[in-house]
């Protein structure tokens, strides 16, 4: 039997085009890979504000175990039943107690040792939430009565962060994987004690965009300097994540793979 765990990470799915990445590209990548578990962040995908029970179920019957989210799952009153009633929908661990739903879980497939999944989220540019820091020591030292395998989410919009968290995990968790800026990052890596790392895994939706939102509205907003509403963009879509190795004695990751299809255009000839 195979000593290493194959996990399949998808970055924010947004909008429509987002999950019609996910219904066209991510059977095929479950295959290609032989994923054992499959993580996917969910915080964008209804018009761009969280996730509902019609498409987690949607997303749980295409191969995903977990939906992570972020911030903008507070902004769909109809995401918030969900999280209270389905254990495998996180939203970030350090929201302030009293909150919907939960930060951190523990996938229990047959043959294959229990994987736990967390989501934290960084405060720098963002909301004034508990720290995140600190969170995650609680979290891992939950996790880690079950389990040596243990997945991050860590949703944050400042890469100094994101990179001092990683450090501050090292050989402590399977893989810190950014979410949130929805672009993906050059810096995939193995940290010295065994934890992979990404700043950012990068986003499923559409690219012809801003971030996924229309651009016309982007641009409208940045020259007009007022608020305009905004709207979903609609091609270009690509499926982006990584692909991690773990080990599934120690946890220790072996390898982290970004990927991004289809991939962007870098010549004129293509
Ligand atoms: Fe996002
Ligand atoms: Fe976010």
């Amino acid at each position: 039997m195979s000593q290493t765990l194959t996990i399949l990470f998808i970055g924010d799915i947004v909008g429509n085009p987002g999950m019609n990445a996910i219904r066209m590209f991510l059977k095929s990548f479950i295959d290609k890979h032989q994923a054992d578990i499959v993580i996917v962040n969910g915080e964008n995908i209804c018009n761009g504000k969280g996730v509902t029970e019609k498409e987690a179920t949607e997303l749980f019957n295409l191969g995903a175990h977990v939906i992570t989210t972020g911030n903008h799952i507070w902004e769909n009153w109809q995401a918030r039943p969900l999280l209270s009633s389905n254990p495998m929908v996180l939203r970030p661990y350090n929201y302030p107690p009293g909150n919907a739903g939960k930060g951190m879980t523990i996938i229990e497939l047959p043959h294959i040792p229990p994987v736990g999944v967390m989501q934290l989220q960084g405060r720098t540019y963002m909301q004034s939430i508990d720290c995140p820091f600190r969170g995650v020591d609680h979290a891992i030292a939950k996790l880690s009565e079950r389990t040596p395998i243990i997945i991050m989410d860590f949703h944050a919009d400042a890469t100094a962060e994101k990179i001092s968290m990683g450090w501050h995990v090292d050989g402590r968790v399977s893989a810190v994987l950014g979410t949130h800026t929805h672009v993906q990052t050059a810096d995939a890596t193995i940290l010295p004690k065994g934890t992979a790392y990404i700043s950012d895994v990068g986003m499923t939706g559409p690219y012809d965009s801003v971030l996924g939102m229309s651009k016309e509205i982007a641009l409208k907003r940045l020259l007009l300097q007022t608020a305009h509403k905004y709207e979903m963009a609609e091609n270009d879509a690509k499926l982006c994540g990584v692909v991690l190795k773990v080990n599934k004695n120690t946890g220790k990751s072996e390898s982290i793979e970004a990927f991004m299809y289809p991939k962007m255009r870098t010549s004129i000839h293509e």
